[in-house]
C-alpha cells in the first residue's frame, strides 16, 4: 500500500478532469488525476466536436488554444433544412459570435500534453477507485490495483468520471435528486475519409427521419442518421448508410453528402439527464457525471469546460483568500446553466427529429416552429445565441 496526499483528487481524464487538472495547476492548486482507461483510448475515442465561442475563450485564456486556433475550423452559422431546402442561421450577425468545429480528443489530446509538460500528476489504467470520508475534512480516495490498494488523501475530490463513473454513485441516495428524460430514437453516426462538400453543418429535418452533416476537418466528413434507440449497426452496410444519407439529406439544388470510406460508425443513445445538487460534503461533480444532453444542440463538452471553470473559481477563492462564498454555491451557480443548455437541447431535438407517436397537429406545429425560426430574425437569434453560448454568470 502506497499514500500520497494532494490538495484535490480528481476522477477521469476527459475533457473535464483535464481541464480542471490545468487550471488548478496555474492556479498553484495541486492535483492527481485518475483514469481507468489507458492514454490512447481517452486521446482516440470520437466524440463531440463543436466548441461554443465561450469554451474557445476559456480554453484561451488558459493558455491551451494554440493548435485549437491553428486547426479549428471556425463556423460563422449552421444551415437548417426542411423540405429539403436550406436556411442559412448567421451567428456572427446575429451575435457577433462564431463556433469552432474541433474534435473533443484533440481537446483531450492537447490538455495531456500540456499537463505532462507542466510536470502534473496523470494515473491512466489508475485500478478500481473508491470514494472516502466526504464529509470529512480530509476524504480520500482508494485505488485498486491488482490486490493492491494506494490511499491518496485529499482537501477535496472532483467527480470528472463520466455518465458510467463511481462519483455520482458514492452519493447517498436520498442526497440526489434525478431529473431524466429518454427519447424514442437514438443516432448512428459515422466517420468518412471524404473532403466536406458544404461548409457549414446541416442539420436536417425529414419525413424519413433527422440527418445531421458535420465535419472534423477539411477532409473529414462526420455524419448522423436518427434511427431506432435499439438500432443493430450490425444491419447497416456501408451502402445502406449512404444511400440513407442521400436519401435525407440531398436538397433541391442538387446539393448531397460527397461519399468516402467509412472510418467508424456506432449508434450513440438520446437523453436529457440531470442531477442535483453536484456536491456532497467535500465532493463535486462536473460533466457528464452530473448531468447529460442530446447532442443536437453540441453542448456536451461545453457544459463540461464550464462546470470546471466554476469549480477552479472556486477553489482559487478558498485556497488565495480562505473564501468558501464561490466553492458553497458552486452547484447552484453551474445548474443555472446546465438547465439553459438543457432546455436548448431538449428544444433543437424536438425541432428536428420524427417523433413516431406524432399526431397530425404536432407534426403541423412542428412545421411551423421551423418555418418561424427560419423566417424570423428573433427566432433565428434565439437559436444562434444558445447554440454559440450564453455568457457566463
Ligand atoms: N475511475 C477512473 N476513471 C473513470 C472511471 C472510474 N471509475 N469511470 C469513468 N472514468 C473515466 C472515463 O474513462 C473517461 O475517460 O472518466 C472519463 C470521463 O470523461 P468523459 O466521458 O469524456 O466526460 P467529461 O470529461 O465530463 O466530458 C463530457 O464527453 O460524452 C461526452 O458529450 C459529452 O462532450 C461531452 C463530454
Ligand atoms: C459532431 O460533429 O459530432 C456534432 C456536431 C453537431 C452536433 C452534434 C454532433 O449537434
Amino acid at each position: 500500500m502506497a499514500k500520497f496526499e494532494t490538495q484535490v483528487g480528481i476522477i477521469g481524464a476527459g475533457p473535464a478532469g483535464l481541464m480542471l487538472s490545468h487550471l488548478l495547476h496555474q492556479h498553484g492548486i495541486a492535483s492527481i488525476v485518475l483514469e481507468a482507461r489507458q492514454r490512447t483510448y481517452c486521446e482516440e475515442r470520437v466524440r463531440a466536436g463543436v466548441l461554443e465561442h465561450t469554451s474557445v475563450e476559456m480554453l484561451r485564456n488558459a493558455g491551451v488554444s494554440e493548435r485549437l486556433e491553428r486547426e479549428g475550423l471556425r463556423h460563422e452559422g449552421i444551415e437548417l433544412g426542411l423540405r429539403g431546402q436550406l436556411h442559412r442561421i448567421p451567428f456572427v450577425e446575429l451575435t457577433g459570435k462564431a463556433v469552432t468545429v474541433y474534435g473533443q480528443q484533440e481537446v483531450v489530446k492537447d490538455l495531456i500534453a500540456r499537463r505532462l509538460s507542466d510536470g502534473g500528476d496523470l494515473r491512466f489504467e489508475c485500478g478500481e477507485v473508491s470514494l472516502h470520508d466526504l464529509r470529512g475534512s480530509r476524504p480520500w480516495i482508494g485505488v485498486e490495483r491488482q490486490g493492491n490498494v494506494d490511499v491518496i488523501a485529499c482537501d477535496y475530490i472532483a467527480g470528472c468520471d463520466g455518465f458510467h463513473g463511481v462519483s455520482r454513485s458514492s452519493f447517498p441516495q436520498e442526497a440526489l435528486t434525478v431529473y431524466d428524460r429518454t427519447y424514442p430514437f437514438a443516432w448512428l453516426g459515422i466517420l468518412a475519409d471524404a473532403a466536406p462538400s458544404r461548409e457549414e453543418l446541416v442539420y436536417m429535418h425529414h419525413e424519413r427521419g433527422f440527418a445531421l452533416y458535420s465535419m472534423r476537418s477539411p477532409r473529414i466528413t462526420r455524419l448522423y442518421l436518427q434511427c431506432k434507440p435499439d438500432e443493430d449497426i450490425a444491419e447497416w452496410s456501408d451502402d445502406r448508410i449512404w444511400s440513407e444519407l442521400h436519401a435525407r439529406l440531398e436538397c433541391l439544388d442538387g446539393w448531397q453528402p460527397t461519399e468516402g470510406k467509412i472510418l467508424q460508425k456506432g449508434v450513440t443513445g438520446m437523453r436529457s439527464f440531470v442531477v442535483e445538487p453536484l456536491q456532497f460534503g467535500r465532493l463535486f461533480l462536473a460533466g457528464d457525471a452530473a448531468h447529460i444532453v442530446p447532442p443536437t444542440g453540441a453542448k456536451g463538452m461545453n457544459l463540461a469546460i464550464a462546470d470546471v471553470h466554476y469549480l477552479a473559481e472556486g477553489l482559487r477563492a478558498r485556497y488565495r483568500e480562505n473564501d468558501c462564498t464561490k466553492l458553497d454555491a458552486y452547484s447552484a451557480t453551474c445548474l443555472r446553466r446546465i438547465w439553459e443548455a438543457q432546455r436548448f437541447s431538449w428544444w433543437m431535438t424536438s425541432l428536428l427529429h420524427l417523433f413516431a407517436d406524432a399526431s397530425p397537429f404536432d407534426c403541423r406545429r412542428q412545421m411551423a416552429e421551423l418555418e418561424y425560426v427560419v423566417s424570423s430574425r428573433a427566432a433565428a437569434t434565439t437559436l444562434a445565441e444558445n447554440y454559440v453560448g450564453l455568457p457566463l454568470h
